[in-house]
């Protein structure tokens, strides 16, 4: 049967739409930056790259891509309980994080439209990017009889500030990311298409062109600035912003094992694939990236994926407050102890290997 909505439920989400959305630390923001420092960027050492991909931008491959087709026109109550929940809770975070792309985006470009004009375009061109993702997402959920209501969604959602460096490393790493997660799952269906239980996944590899020239934008972006290279503190933002996308990646992935294992995948292959992915696309943009092939790298990535589900799971259970906190302590501290161990770990010089990096 369809997991519909009661009516209280119903209610709830008409009036706050994040009822939906369990909130944790792993939940997809919301950003916003200086938009004055982004006026003021200098792009000059990247000018030609940037004009080379607004023209691919404006050539806008996926315009016809995003039209929902025969095969979406179905009922889904064949699938099981649990592959459902998975799969909803897919939708919602990826629904989210491709709305949080679209509303930064469109922020900058509105804020750059009279001092500069190239970013102003491609950043407009982003966002219509990531609004048809978010859409073809709200979409897929409606037919699980769930949706998100973007727009209350833009009012209501807090807002975190980054400043713009920031901004241009995560966003980099997240859109690259994203073509990893989205391309491993296409390869895997098209060599298993007996665990493709629903039409969306058909759609992801053009899909993953458009995250992938996003991060080639940001690419640009980061390359222009040289003070987001060429120093040691570089090379420590860098592995920072490494890690923690990594960790989300990892602790994310685990919490929805259930998800992947219905696609026929194992969720520690398809994570330690991803990262292995990204870390390589990441040395041709970061000075330096990590070195995943430490012996103490993915085991420790894995031990905070554990501690955290157990820590989800003392979040569940029914002990007074201060018994849970005093529970979840020393999994906070394994945790912490982990990351920064992790964090440790002599890094990969991308910047020496430059040129010989696929
Ligand atoms: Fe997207
Ligand atoms: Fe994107």
């Amino acid at each position: 049967m369809v997991n519909t909505l009661s009516k209280p439920a119903k209610e709830e989400l008409k009036s706050n739409p994040q009822a939906l959305i369990q909130e944790t630390i792993l939940t997809p923001r919301f950003y916003t930056t200086d938009f004055e420092v982004a006026a003021n960027l200098d792009l000059s050492l990247q000018e030609t790259a940037l004009k080379a991909m607004l023209e691919e931008m404006r050539t806008d491959y996926n315009r016809h891509h995003f039209v929902r087709d025969e095969a979406f026109e179905q009922t889904w109550e064949h699938l099981d309980e649990q592959t459902r929940n998975c799969f909803i809770d897919y939708l919602e975070r990826s629904c989210v994080s491709e709305f949080s792309g679209f509303l930064l985006f469109k922020e900058l470009s509105r804020s750059l439209k009279q001092r500069n004009p190239l970013l102003a375009e491609i950043f407009h061109l982003m966002a219509r990017d990531e609004a048809r993702h978010a859409g073809f997402l709200n979409k897929a959920m409606g037919d699980f009889n769930r949706s998100l209501d973007l727009a209350r969604l833009t009012k209501t959602r807090t807002y975190t500030f980054f400043p713009l460096e920031w901004v241009i490393y995560t966003v980099y790493l997240s859109e690259k990311i994203g073509y990893w997660r989205y391309i491993i799952i296409y390869r895997h269906l098209e060599k298993h298409p007996e665990h493709q239980f629903y039409p969306l996944f058909r759609y992801f590899e053009s899909w993953c062109q458009d995250e992938n020239r996003h991060g080639d934008i940001f690419k640009a972006l980061l390359r222009s600035q040289p003070k987001l290279w060429n120093n040691w503190k570089a090379r420590l933002w860098s592995r920072f912003f490494l890690l923690s996308v990594f960790a989300t990646h990892s602790l994310t992935v685990q919490e929805r094992a259930g998800f992947y294992h219905s696609l026929g995948l194992d969720a520690t292959e398809f994570d330690e694939q991803v990262i292995r992915q990204t870390n390589e696309t990441a040395a041709r943009a970061f000075p330096a990236v990590l070195n995943v092939d430490h012996p103490e790298f993915f085991p420790r990535m894995q031990r905070c994926a554990k501690r955290n589900l157990k820590l989800k799971a003392i979040s569940e259970n029914n002990f007074p407050k201060v018994v849970k906190f005093l529970q979840k302590l020393p999994l906070l501290g394994g945790i912490f102890w982990d990351l920064f161990r992790l964090y440790l770990i002599k890094p990969i010089d991308a910047e020496a290997l430059r040129g010989t990096v696929r």
